[in-house]
């Protein structure tokens, strides 16, 4: 479990906000940190991923890996594995494709949906949580991080 003793809460007003926010998590992530994205369908996980990114110097486009579990992009400063465990229908899916090695390895990891796979996540992990806040506007999102 994530430790609930530092939290920090930011607000993004933006996918640009959020892709920024991402970035600069990106530019700071340490070799074998792994994060979770939580949050409804359609709230920003995948752009903050994006930002995550390009904060790495990865220059491919990141996209929603909805058909697979996990997708590596190599060439930046440390290699991203970015899951998305929407589809997973049974946890024991994540060892079929090897997660230790990620989880456990010198590159970062975001997970998307990590809800769905919560008895393979590390001890450790920094968990980042997107929320829409409908009275303060449509592209409003409260952007809550602990365990950092
Ligand atoms: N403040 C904001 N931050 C991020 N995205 C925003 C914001 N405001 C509006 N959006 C829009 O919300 C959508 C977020 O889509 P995204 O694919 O990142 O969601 P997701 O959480 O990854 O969804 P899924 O659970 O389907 O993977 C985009 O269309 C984006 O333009
Ligand atoms: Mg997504």
């Amino acid at each position: 479990m994530a430790t609930e003793t530092n939290v920090k809460e930011y607000e993004s007003f933006s996918e640009d906000d959020t892709f920024r926010l991402g970035r600069e998590f990106g530019s700071s992530a340490a070799p074998g940190s792994v994060y979770s994205l939580e949050g409804d369908l359609g709230v920003g996980k995948t752009v903050f991923a994006k930002g995550f990114a390009e904060g790495l110097g990865i220059t491919e486009t990141v996209n929603s890996p909805t058909f697979t579990i996990m997708k590596i992009y190599e060439g930046g400063r440390l290699d991203l594995y970015h899951y998305d465990a929407y589809r997973i229908e049974d946890p024991s899916e994540m060892e079929e494709i090897g997660y230790t090695d990620y989880f456990y390895g010198e590159g970062t990891c975001l997970i998307e949906w990590a809800c769905n796979i919560e008895e393979y996540l590390p001890e450790s992990y920094v968990k980042i949580s997107i929320e829409k806040v409908p009275e303060k506007g449509f592209d409003y999102r409260r952007i809550t991080v602990t365990g950092l």
